[in-house]
């Protein structure tokens, strides 16, 4: 099954309201060019799935009720889905991918992977059972020179990790959380739908998630401090968060979502032996190296001198700014490699295809709820279970 013989086919589980993250998988994927969009159960509102799929071109009778009949009206077609994506509420992470992996069907979902390590570790058990392939889309791993500082970190350029730092100011909490009401909260506020924590899982997992992305190292005890600061919050919106690493490095972590001024500035300071690796998410196309007793240097997204891993994924010339959805396209380019070659019966070790996996969603699943646990005991360390 070779990429020039069909395109995949991908349905939606979410993702259909259009101030949702799924208008960026979807244009993500039309980017690629290698996927189309042929079933969903856009919402949970069958009427409101039946509106959203028929202007995304979906057949009528494609539009599903559930993910359940999604993945079981799917699983008998002859051109049923390749991939399913989930990009729905935390809380619908778990059941709907369970559902399309007991289906045998590969999926693609939203961070974080679900709410609970007892779900992580099911979730495993399904994947591996069923022998389906899982992308978790944690954004910031698409920027290529995220992957320009996985292949340096992995070849040694910097050393082991030492210590790192990682810092994400964002602000558009602040008016929500202040016009918000017990009628009008989003699902962001609701324990059940989020899971314990809020800004934790949300932005907290991508922070455990780019470091793990890079440099392979696994959190392995966390001292955490959670806030609600202001008015109309339930759940967590400002964290700090000291972190310890299976190889012995240190981290901070800072993560807020009511930082007056602040975009999305995710920033990573990675600090090893012999030097140090700078990602700016919201400067993306460059990535700084300090190396010891030399000059800084500033790395250009898509230069000759950039590495192979990064290299590949180059879709503009270099001082053409790429962005978010190249990120996510980059993602599912790795995805959709590894689905065509296990639809060429290949077998695959889907660390090697550069997405994030199932294995690490767990991880940061452990990470968040180890986190929330540090904070309700009074604020001690507590180990990952990893
Ligand atoms: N990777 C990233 O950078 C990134 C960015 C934003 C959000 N996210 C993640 O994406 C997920 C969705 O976040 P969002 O901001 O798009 O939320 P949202 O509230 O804007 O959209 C959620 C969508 O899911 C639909 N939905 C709700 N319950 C459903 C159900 N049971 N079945 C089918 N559809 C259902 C809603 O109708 C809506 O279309 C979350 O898990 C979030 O953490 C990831």
């Amino acid at each position: 099954m070779t990429k020039k013989k069909r395109k995949l086919r991908y349905g939606m589980v979410g993702g259909g309201a259009p101030t949702s993250v799924g208008v960026i998988h979807r244009n993500a994927l039309c980017l690629n060019g290698d996927a189309e969009l042929v079933c969903g159960a856009f919402s949970h509102s069958f009427a409101t799935s039946q509106k959203e799929g028929a202007e995304f071109g979906v057949a009528a009778d494609r539009i599903y009720h559930s993910h359940e009949d999604m993945a079981e009206q799917e699983a008998k077609r002859a051109d049923g889905i390749d991939f399913a994506v989930i990009c729905t509420p935390n809380a619908y992470h778990y059941p709907a991918a369970k559902a399309f992996m007991e289906k045998g069907i590969n999926v693609a979902c939203d961070k974080p992977l679900c709410l609970t390590p007892q779900e992580a570790e099911d979730l495993k058990k399904t994947a591996q059972e069923n022998n389906v392939l899982f992308c978790l889309t944690h954004t910031f791993t698409g920027h290529l020179v995220s992957r320009e500082a996985r292949a340096l970190y992995r070849k040694g350029v910097i050393g082991e990790l030492r210590t790192v730092v990682v810092e994400y100011p964002q602000d558009w909490l602040v008016d929500a959380l202040e016009k918000e009401t017990e009628e009008t909260k989003t699902w962001r506020s609701v324990p059940a739908l989020s899971g314990r924590g809020a800004a934790i899982g949300d932005i907290g997992s991508h922070m455990e998630n780019w470091v793990h992305f890079v440099t392979g190292l696994r959190v392995k005890k966390v001292l955490a401090n959670l806030e609600a600061v202001g008015k109309g919050t339930m759940l967590d919106n400002n964290f700090q968060v000291i972190v310890k690493y299976d190889n012995g490095a240190s981290g901070f972590f800072w993560g807020s979502q009511v930082a007056i001024g602040y975009d999305n500035a995710f920033k990573v300071m990675l600090l090893g032996e012999k030097g140090s690796i700078e990602f700016w998410q919201e400067n993306n196309n460059y990535l700084i190296l300090r190396l010891r007793n030399q000059p800084m240097q500033v790395i250009s997204r898509g230069s000759s001198y950039c590495q192979p891993e990064s290299l590949k994924y180059v879709r503009t010339p270099k001082g053409h700014p790429e962005g978010l959805t190249e990120a996510f396209a980059n993602i599912y380019k790795s995805f959709t490699d590894a689905v065509y070659d296990k639809l060429d019966g290949k077998t695959i070790d889907e660390d090697s295809y550069g997405y994030p996996t199932i294995d690490m969603g767990a991880d940061g699943v452990r990470f968040f709820n180890a986190c929330v646990d540090s904070q309700e005991n009074g604020n001690i360390w507590i180990t990952t279970g990893k």
